[in-house]
């Protein structure tokens, strides 16, 4: 498996970390992906969006289901922090439903600290509500990295 840059992301990929049309395409021309390829294959990617000054954003992350908890998702995760960190970013932020807690505690297990929960952001931007194992996805839970541990001088 090989992690690079791509300019075609996987449609598929983009819907399954994030089932609105409407919120892929408000990113996905602004972000950039870099993808998990066996051979020509796409077997996983993310996209990585700059946000704000020394701020990038993983605001797209998925793995095909075939290949998933093997460890590519992780590796994707590395990547991103490495990618952000040599690109100067001092901060890193990923967000979830608060409903994916396998997803959480992955992100937490990389290094992301909860920071905050962005309240009912999927009742108010999603077209409709989005249940998991029957609970509906309300809030969004934020978490974030520093990726620089003493801001650098100017
Ligand atoms: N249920 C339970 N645990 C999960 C889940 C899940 N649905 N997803 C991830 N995890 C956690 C577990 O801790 C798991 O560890 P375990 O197998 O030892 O229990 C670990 O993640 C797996 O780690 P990896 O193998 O490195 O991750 P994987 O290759 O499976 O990729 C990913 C993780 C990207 C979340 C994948 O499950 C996926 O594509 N899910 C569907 C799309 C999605 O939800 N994307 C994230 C949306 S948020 C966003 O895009 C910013």
């Amino acid at each position: 498996m090989e992690i690079r840059p791509t300019h075609t992301p996987s449609r598929e990929l983009l819907l399954l970390a994030d089932e609105s049309e409407a919120s892929v395409a408000d990113y996905v021309s602004r972000s950039r992906c870099y993808a998990a390829f066996e051979g020509d294959t796409i077997v996983g990617q993310y996209l990585l969006l700059h946000t704000r000054p020394f701020t990038a954003e993983i605001v797209n992350i998925a793995v095909m289901p075939a290949r998933q908890r093997r460890g590519i998702g992780t590796a994707l995760l590395h990547h991103a922090i490495r990618t952000a960190r040599a690109e100067g970013f001092r901060l890193l932020e990923i967000g979830t439903g608060d409903c994916g807690t396998g997803q959480i505690a992955l992100y937490e297990r990389c290094g992301f600290v909860r920071c905050g929960i962005d309240r009912d952001y999927f009742r108010k931007h999603y077209p409709a509500p989005i249940f998991e194992h029957g609970v509906e996805c309300r809030h969004m839970v934020r978490l974030r990295m520093e990726l620089f541990e003493e801001r650098p001088a100017e």
